[in-house]
């Protein structure tokens, strides 16, 4: 079931970055696209220059997800919507960056994929792609973010092992930085948000990830891409750190 066997993707987080570039790379393939985000004056533009379908609603409301995304007959789910508040670090969090980051990149997304997958199964046909991140593969300093997209790599994996044999594919997609709006989203200080963005490397561009979507999407029917990292050539994780307290 490679691309030219799809015709209806769902793509949540679609009104900027990742998921906008997905867009109009699925249109431009002659997908019928359903973009999914809150901001509906972002949406209305993607729409006038791809022909995707919009549904503006917040993804934290999990009734609106069965209600409205599990009567989609979609034959692709890019599951990414996701946000990095409370990036900052552990001790500085508030209550509610931990409610908006887990409730969005792990209660939502699973919600969103538990409305969707009884379609799949009965048709017995379609493909997950998550939006995981090189934070969910490797520990950094950033506690609930990281978590979050920890728990979508074993989700990811673990769903591989629940779909076998009823002709889903499953593929875990786990960027680094990428130029995105992710650090604006993800702090009310936008001097901090300038400051995490200026790395001074050249960082990822949201088409670099879109395409490697892309290719797991057009891999032919007998392959399922489970995991693709991509980072910016000069960002690599890992590494040791000592305090000598
Ligand atoms: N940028 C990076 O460096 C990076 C690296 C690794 C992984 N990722 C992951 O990639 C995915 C896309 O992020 P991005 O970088 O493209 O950032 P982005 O430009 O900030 O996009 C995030 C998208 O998620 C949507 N969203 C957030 N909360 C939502 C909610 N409650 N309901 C509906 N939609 C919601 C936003 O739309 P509205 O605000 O309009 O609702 C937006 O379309 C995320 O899962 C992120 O964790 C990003």
């Amino acid at each position: 079931m490679s691309l030219k066997n799809y015709k209806t993707a769902l793509v949540t987080g679609a009104s900027s970055g990742i998921g906008a570039a997905t867009v109009k790379a699925l249109t431009e393939r002659g997908l019928e696209v359903v973009a999914v985000a809150r901001r509906i004056d972002r949406l209305e533009a993607l729409a006038n220059s791809t022909g995707c379908k919009v549904l503006s609603m917040d993804l934290r409301k999990h009734q609106q997800i069965y209600d409205t995304l599990s009567t989609i007959d979609a034959d692709i789910l890019v599951n990414n919507a996701g946000t990095g508040r409370g990036f900052t670090g552990f001790l500085d969090a508030t209550a509610e960056d931990i409610e908006t980051t887990m409730g969005t990149n792990v209660q939502a997304a699973v919600h969103v994929l538990r409305a969707v997958l009884p379609g799949m199964v009965e048709r017995k046909s379609g493909h997950i792609v998550n939006l995981g991140s090189v934070a969910g593969l490797y520990p950094i300093n950033s506690a609930i973010y990281g978590g979050s997209k920890g728990a979508m790599h074993l989700i990811s994996q673990n769903l591989r092992i629940e779909l076998l044999g009823k002709g889903i594919r499953v593929t875990e997609v786990c960027p680094g930085r990428v130029d995105t709006e992710f650090f604006d989203a993800a702090t009310d200080d936008q001097a901090l948000a300038e400051r995490v963005k200026n790395t001074g490397v050249e960082v990822l561009q949201s088409e670099d990830v879109s395409a490697a979507i892309m290719f797991a999407l057009d891999a032919p029917a007998r392959t399922n891409i489970s995991t693709i990292e991509l980072t910016p050539t000069n960002q690599v994780f890992g590494g040791g750190a000592f305090a000598n307290t």
